[in-house]
């Protein structure tokens, strides 16, 4: 086997994993998803999402890496001699691209946000006044490109520089920290006027607000939000050792994501009711309340500052697993050097992200299947790339991948109990063909 860059412990495996799984998906598209799919009862789903196809498919997405050691292709090769399967690993590696495309422009205003709350310009200015900043940054090309070229620049010396030590030891210490100071913002947002209105509209499920479309995003959320579907968790858990219980790590991930998801809506929602911003604001929805939650807090002006830096971190956490995907392939299937892998990934990725910036400015009237070009990454990258990629994985898990390397994993070879293996096979045999059959039904329009 080529000698891979990985985690030296099984803690550093979690922590990447977690990681991997941590980040503007939980902060940023979470809370703006719920506020546009009307809050209570789309976290409800989101839940349901979870524990039905969540942990299963990071848990079939763990089989196959941990059973076989090795990139997705090679996984699916080797677990399936003779078949087909492994072209699914080209659609994990253009998924993967899509991802980062979007994704990075988002770092790109978190940075411009972390410039802005350095210089103190993130102080004493009106909703109304945090919308137009907002607006001015998306409009203005230069800006937007710029901050996305400097996050992708950044993403790229790091992986550059190798993932090992620098990442884990990062992660290890800015997730808790994340953790800890999203807590303060939540009891800050919770002592606002107004508060109880946030708390109804995130935690009370009204499903006369919840359409079909609604329930798709809940999955592609998850997905998104869980780093499934693309063989990320396939190449991490490449790495775990063999003692290592499946199902624990797998339940850690989702439950400290799902915290993280969960938290970030009690920070944003009793504020967004407090300081009267529309909770359907969509993606620019965390830009317009955050730093007026921030203003309220003593110390306002060093809490942006952490807050936005912890975020960056919790991002490029999550690149640097994306941008893994086609690097550790390009070097294990193509034989590339990584320093040639990694010049190959970043000239895709940046010609991505830049259309991406653009289609908030210049590009702005170009439209694919009626939406501007993030708009259009972002959707095709969880509700089409991983959601479909999702469910490859798991009826490839649950149908076609012999039993008994299932029950090995599960079991860790007759150690452990597995006594989630039951429920595992019943989630990926029958619940997710019949999701895969209502979504089709729904893409073509039929329901
Ligand atoms: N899970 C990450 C987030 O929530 C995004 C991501 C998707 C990362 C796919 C890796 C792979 O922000």
């Amino acid at each position: 086997m080529t000698k891979r860059v990985g985690f030296a412990t099984r803690m550093g495996a979690i922590a990447a994993a977690v990681g991997s799984a941590v980040g503007l998906g939980n902060i940023w598209r979470f809370p703006y998803e719920a506020g546009v799919n009307g809050g209570g009862a789309f976290i409800l789903v989101y839940i349901v999402c979870i524990l039905i196809m969540g942990i299963p498919v990071i848990l079939s997405e763990f089989v196959i890496g941990r059973s076989t050691h090795s990139n997705m292709k090679a996984a699916l090769m080797r677990l399936s001699p003779g078949k087909k399967y492994y072209l699914f690993t080209y659609i994990c590696i253009i998924g993967s691209f899509v991802v980062i495309g979007f994704y990075s422009v988002v770092c790109g205003w978190i940075i411009e946000y972390l410039y802005q709350a350095a210089l103190g310009h993130l102080h004493g200015h009106t909703p109304e006044e945090y919308n137009s900043m907002f607006t001015a940054l998306v409009s203005d090309p230069w800006r937007c490109v710029g901050w996305t070229v400097i996050f992708l620049v950044l993403n790229f010396l790091v992986m550059s520089r190798g993932i090992e030590k620098g990442i884990e030891r990062v992660a290890s210490i800015m997730m808790p920290l994340l953790f800890l100071i999203l807590i303060i913002f939540c009891v800050n947002s919770l002592l606002l006027p107004g508060a109880a209105d946030g708390l109804k509209f995130l935690f009370y499920p009204d499903f006369s607000q919840l359409t079909m479309r609604g329930v798709l995003d809940a999955f592609g959320q998850a997905f998104l939000s869980l780093s499934i579907g693309i063989s990320c968790l396939v190449t991490y858990s490449s790495y775990f050792k063999d003692d290592t219980s499946l199902t624990r790590d797998a339940t850690t991930v989702a439950v400290l994501d799902t915290l993280v998801a969960i938290l970030s809506g009690v920070m944003i929602f009793p504020a967004v009711f407090s300081f009267n911003v529309e909770p359907t604001a969509g993606p620019r929805l965390i830009f317009e309340v955050l730093p007026g939650i921030f203003q309220q807090m003593p110390g306002g002006y060093v809490w942006a500052l952490l807050f936005f830096l912890l975020v960056f971190f919790a991002s490029l956490t999550s690149t640097i697993s994306l941008s893994e995907i086609p690097i550790t392939f390009m070097i294990e299937e193509h034989k590339l050097t990584r320093p040639h892998a990694i010049v190959w990934t970043a000239i895709f990725t940046f010609a991505l992200a830049v259309l991406a910036a653009l289609s908030f400015n210049v590009l702005d009237d170009v439209k694919v299947f009626g939406k501007s070009i993030f708009d259009a990454m972002d959707y095709a990258a969880s509700n089409v790339f991983m959601l479909l990629g999702g469910l490859f994985t798991a009826v490839y898990v649950g149908w076609i991948l012999d039993r008994k390397v299932v029950h090995e994993q599960m079991t860790n070879n007759g150690r452990l109990k597995g006594a989630m293996e039951p429920y595992l096979i019943f989630c990926l045999r029958y619940v997710a063909p019949v999701s895969i059959f209502f979504i089709f039904l729904y893409l073509t329009g039929i329901i």
